[in-house]
């Protein structure tokens, strides 16, 4: 391949030495114009900066104004996700559709609305005519959340009316977007499996009568084959990563792209780039990565003097990728506990003693307890820190075979219904393009010739 498509040449680093001189904002101006950083204030909470009916997440409970951290709530339109877990889960039914039917449309769906929704969901679930070979298998890459977003893109070409930011053609395009997803991110995956593995090519046909997390096991999987458990635990994946508020960084995206009245395949792809970013989505591939590293480099996975060795290493930028950062702890709104986390841990533990995974389950518990001693040690922590979702699901998607290169695109498949209800909620109410403000801290400085600069 072309170098230009890879190589850092001196005179890059040259002109990158440049940026760094002339980009470099002194921190204290931040604290002087007192500017939110990150859009947070100086407990790192959000800014305020919309309203939402979508979801709601408790991180704190109020007591006489005085804000205490407290065990992490969510609720997806008023509903406490664990209790919508607990009702799928107990009536031994699938959960995604259910809850994009939520998300979107706001209320709970009677059997027969939910029955006509995943038919509706079903009949979307197909490709344009030779899509997969003409766009998914052209220049394929091991980047699966690229492949997502050129294939939204590509889409674009394929809608008569693709610009159409009115209500029923954004719903269409929302709940077509939905049902492709999978297809996506699958076919994607097996193109790479067969250029860049040299595999063979498997493009399985997702069945109506299948759930959107049976279907992403039956497209998979060469044999199609897979265990009630395993899909129930990847559904039940899908529901936790559907919606986290409008403040995420992908759904603040779809709403900041949504405002400019731009078309529904633009602001997915906004988001999915926002998404794969390892400080969000990608961070789920970046816990198994870090894991492995420990496992390398640990000889005794009980030891907990060892372990938090290696913890201190990772947090001194000695260890594993170099960022300072132990992954899938931590989160920008919680702070004594991620319910999402929660929640998968129960199905974490049946999991892997049906796995044969036990020992690597102790071992994800005790960085659990470690991690979070240890960064409030080290970092200066306001409100607590904690697992986030992202701890967990690395380990559930390994256990469930999944490949690492499809971690990321399985969260977007389940966020792609949280930020349709956020894009049609911004269409509805705001009206306004978001437009925050940057002060400069340029000095004004007077023009010079060319024949006259040094
Ligand atoms: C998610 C995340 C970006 C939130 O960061 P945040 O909003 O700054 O969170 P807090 O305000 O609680 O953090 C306070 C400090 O602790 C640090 N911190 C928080 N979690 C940390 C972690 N897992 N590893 C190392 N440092 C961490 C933050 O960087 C911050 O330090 P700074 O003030 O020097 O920037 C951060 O926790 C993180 O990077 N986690 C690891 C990546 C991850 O798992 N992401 C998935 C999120 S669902």
């Amino acid at each position: 391949m072309d170098s230009k498509y890879s190589e850092i040449t001196p005179r890059i680093l040259e002109l990158t030495e440049l940026c760094l001189e002339n980009s470099s904002i002194d921190l204290e101006l931040y604290k002087k114009y007192k500017v939110n950083r990150g859009l947070r204030d100086l407990n790192g909470n959000g800014v305020l900066t919309g309203l939402t009916e979508i979801s709601e997440i408790q991180a704190f409970d109020d007591a006489d104004g005085e804000k205490i951290p407290c065990e992490g709530k969510l609720f997806y339109r008023g509903f406490d996700i664990e209790a919508l877990v607990d009702g799928f889960v107990t009536e031994k039914r699938f959960g995604f559709e259910e809850t994009t039917y939520l998300l979107i449309f706001g209320k709970l769906p009677t059997k027969q609305q939910l029955g006509d929704f995943a038919s509706l969901l079903a009949q979307y679930r197909t490709l344009p005519t030779s899509f997969v070979r003409d766009i998914i298998m052209k220049a394929p890459t091991p980047d699966m959340m690229n492949t997502l977003a050129r294939s939204v893109l590509t889409l674009h070409a394929y809608d008569t009316k693709a610009n159409d930011v009115t209500i029923p053609n954004v719903l269409r395009q929302s709940l077509l977007l939905t049902a492709v997803f999978p297809l996506f991110a699958v076919y994607g995956y097996q193109t790479y499996r067969h250029y860049f593995e040299g595999d063979s090519l498997v493009i399985h046909t997702p069945k109506p009568e299948l759930s959107t997390a049976e279907n992403i096991l039956y497209m998979l999987r060469p044999d199609s084959k897979y265990t009630e458990l395993e899909a129930r635990i990847l559904d039940v994946a899908l529901v936790l990563h559907a919606e986290h508020g409008g403040g995420n960084n992908s759904t603040f995206t779809t709403h900041v792209v949504s405002s400019s009245g731009t078309d529904t395949y633009s602001t997915v792809a906004a988001s999915l780039g926002s998404l794969k970013g390892p400080k969000h989505g990608g961070a789920n591939i970046k816990v198994v990565q870090m894991f492995e590293d420990l496992k390398r480099n640990v000889a005794d996975w009980t030891d907990e003097d060892q372990i938090s060795g290696y913890l201190r290493d990772l947090l001194h930028k000695n260890a594993f990728d170099k960022a300072g950062l132990i992954y899938g702890m931590g989160h920008a709104v919680y702070s004594l506990s991620d319910p999402r986390a929660n929640i998968f841990k129960k199905f974490v533990k049946s999991l892997s003693e049906e796995k044969g995974r036990t020992e690597e389950f102790r071992l994800y518990s005790l960085v659990e307890r470690l991690a979070a001693q240890i960064i409030a040690e080290e970092r200066k922590i306001y409100k607590g820190v904690s697992a986030n979702i992202d701890f967990y699901s690395g380990f559930v998607y390994s256990m469930l075979d999944l490949p690492l290169e499809l971690y990321t695109p399985i969260f977007a498949i389940a966020r792609i219904s949280g930020w349709s209800a956020h894009r049609i909620e911004e269409l509805i109410n705001a009206g306004k393009i978001i437009r925050p403000s940057y002060k400069s801290v340029a000095l004004k400085k007077p023009y010079v010739k060319l024949q006259n600069r040094s």
